[in-house]
């Protein structure tokens, strides 16, 4: 978590700044602070709470200067205030540091540096860094790009963080391990950032800093160094991100938007990868490892959150279509077990960020055990797809609001094709079945589209349970993972109590909470548990429960049983996910918004959850 900004160049750096932060404030929103040198010297701007609250604050003051840095926070070590907010600085005031990750040895270290003398003005594992690289900086007599190397290694943790010096005006010093750190390379400026949001507008030109590198920016060069201090040569990528892509496009907020740009963004993802005439799907990203899924006993999904729902409806579409083996596990849990792994498995890891700090654990361990990782992610050029032997991109597009909603359509059609492209190499699927679900696949883009138009009558069903303290989210089979995910987006952004279940399992416990003023929502649409499910819709009722149905169109059994009733598309049950997962999502979104809280930017949360 933390967005971190750095900009040194020719133009005021402020505004890219600024900027920059408002672009990475889905990293958090605890507090934001910008450091900048200018002739009067260091400048140092913070302030608790957005980054709309430090423009306000920081309105009128002396903002002028070519080298800047920002930092928006998710608090980790001391509560979100002004003292706790970056950038830090060191003893006599004159290093600043922005960080994103965590000094995990920083107690031991603090103490040390206390002992002798330094003090510290806040709780943060950061101020203890910037300390470190004082000492080094004044006891070495080295220069600073140095002091940042030798103080690193005395460091254990994660870490993306910039560097500045009030006596070194034309420099900035960055380095990464574990935490992500891209840099734009302009003419006679670079910019720094998280990710590359902040960067698009002024250059398409990126290099993604490796884990354990450390690099000196100043106007016109750039020395990149391993931690070893071994000389990199700097590989410069395009960016293929286009600036639209990270605007609101008229709509109210991001996530509205990128709920209705599903259709586009599954179309994206289908893109050169079925030929559905044939029968035949494409997955170029993991094509060298065809041969090795003819003969696999099992796989293992690993991920945290709504990626961990998406790998289990893969659990059910990779079971039935290509019959492998598969265990899905939450990689916080499985990074912790001692889990049996050979060299045999296929670890899939997804992750919309690509930077989740649990989900990179786990696959390394699984990487130390000899499996095989493949990654199944959104941004291009994050960690976890370079942690991989190889992957899949979703290509769903930059996803700004917290609350996951096309990322989870994508990665799910993302499995969907894995499934399909591992029936075809174990020959589970005939052909004619392939050209079928392929054919029928290709459309799924349209059905989306249709499942949006019921976007006004969910805005009007949302009315009736905008005031529930809690909500069952019921489903059976491939429902149950969608079950989940419609009440993760519930809780996260209206902070209504929601739970998802197996319908089955009701009655195992949660069936004690129905009562007449308990919303169950259940996936109820035309497939093989359809009468099961009608079966569990039943004893809700009969309990008072009030019961929101998604439904197959035309259905007239479970309407004729329930209060309400969203219709979604009629398809094969392979796609039921897709489909019944957009009605709640917008159920979400509009409970949320009538509940008067943040629909983007959840409390508590961020985007991409870079600490342990
Ligand atoms: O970037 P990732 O997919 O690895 O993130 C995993 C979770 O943190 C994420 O899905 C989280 O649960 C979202 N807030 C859900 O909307």
């Amino acid at each position: 978590m933390c967005g971190i900004v750095g900009y040194i160049g020719h133009r005021e750096a402020w505004p890219i700044v600024l900027k920059g932060l408002k672009r990475l404030e889905y990293r958090g929103y605890d507090s934001a602070g910008i450091s900048l040198i200018n002739d009067h010297g260091l400048n140092i701007y913070k302030k608790v709470g957005k980054v709309q609250e430090l423009e306000n604050f920081s309105a009128g003051k002396n903002l002028s200067g070519t080298i800047g840095m920002g930092h928006t926070r998710w608090a980790t070590h001391g509560i979100p205030s002004d003292r706790n907010s970056h950038p830090h600085t060191s003893n006599d005031g004159r290093l600043t540091i922005i960080h994103n990750g965590i000094i995990e040895n920083y107690a031991v270290l603090k103490e040390e540096l206390a002992s002798r003398g330094h003090v510290f003005n806040s709780d943060t594992d950061t101020e203890v860094l910037i300390h470190l690289i004082e000492e080094i900086y004044k006891k070495e007599n080295v220069d600073l790009l140095e002091a940042v190397r030798l103080a690193l290694h005395q460091v254990s943790g994660a870490y993306a963080i910039v560097v500045m010096d009030e006596e070194q005006p034309n420099e900035l010093i960055v380095a990464r391990k574990g935490s992500p750190l891209v840099i734009g390379v302009g003419t006679g400026e670079y910019f720094i950032a998280s990710d590359a949001t902040p960067i698009i507008e002024y250059t398409k030109n990126v290099i993604y800093l490796n884990d354990n590198e450390i690099a000196l920016v100043k106007r016109d060069e750039l020395v990149i160094k391993r931690l070893d201090n071994v000389v990199q040569t700097p590989y410069i990528q395009e960016l293929e991100l286009k600036l639209e892509m990270l605007e609101k496009g008229g709509y109210e907020h991001f996530m509205l938007k990128e709920i209705f740009e599903q259709t586009r963004s599954i179309r994206d993802c289908l893109r050169g990868r079925i030929y559905a005439n044939e029968g035949r799907v494409q997955l170029g990203g993991i094509k060298e490892y065809a041969d090795k899924l003819k003969n696999i006993d099992r796989i293992i999904i690993v991920a945290c959150g709504t990626s961990w729902h998406a790998g289990l409806v893969g659990e059910y579409l990779i079971e039935e279509y290509a019959r492998i083996p598969v265990e899905v596990e939450y990689a916080s849990e499985f990074r912790y077990r001692n889990p049996i792994i050979t060299e045999k498995d296929i670890v899939i890891a997804i992750s919309q960020s690509g930077e989740t700090a649990d989900t990179m654990a786990a696959i390394q361990m699984a990487k130390e055990r000899g499996a095989t990782i493949f990654g199944v992610c959104n941004v291009v050029g994050a960690s976890i797809p370079r942690l991989t032997h190889a992957g899949v991109y979703t290509h769903a597009g930059p996803e700004i609001g917290v609350a996951s909603t096309k990322a989870f359509t994508a990665q799910v059609t993302v499995l969907t094709l894995m499934a399909f492209y591992m029936a075809q190499q174990k020959g589970t699927l005939t052909q004619a079945k392939l050209v079928e679900l392929l054919t029928e696949l290709d459309h799924i883009p349209e059905k989306i589209e249709k499942a949006l138009e019921s976007n006004a009558l969910i805005e009007k069903i949302a009315h009736k349970f905008k005031d529930s303290r809690n909500c069952l989210f019921l489903g059976r089979g491939s429902g149950f993972p969608v079950a989940l995910e419609g009440a993760l987006k519930l809780k996260e952004i209206s902070y209504i109590h929601a739970e998802g279940y197996p319908a089955a399992e009701m009655k195992h416990g949660p069936i004690a909470l129905i009562d007449e003023e308990m919303p169950v929502v259940v996936i109820a649409t035309k497939n093989s548990s359809y009468e099961k499910v009608i079966s569990n819709i039943q004893e809700v009722k009969a309990r008072k429960g009030i019961v929101l149905a998604i439904v197959t169109e035309g259905d007239t059994e479970v309407r004729s049983m329930v209060d309400y009733c969203i219709e979604i598309p009629d398809a094969s049950e392979a796609f039921l996910p897709l489909l019944a997962t957009i009605p709640l999502q917008l159920l979400a979104y509009h409970i949320a918004l009538l509940r008067g809280c943040n629909v983007d930017q959840p409390r508590n949360l961020a985007k991409s959850v870079t600490v342990e």
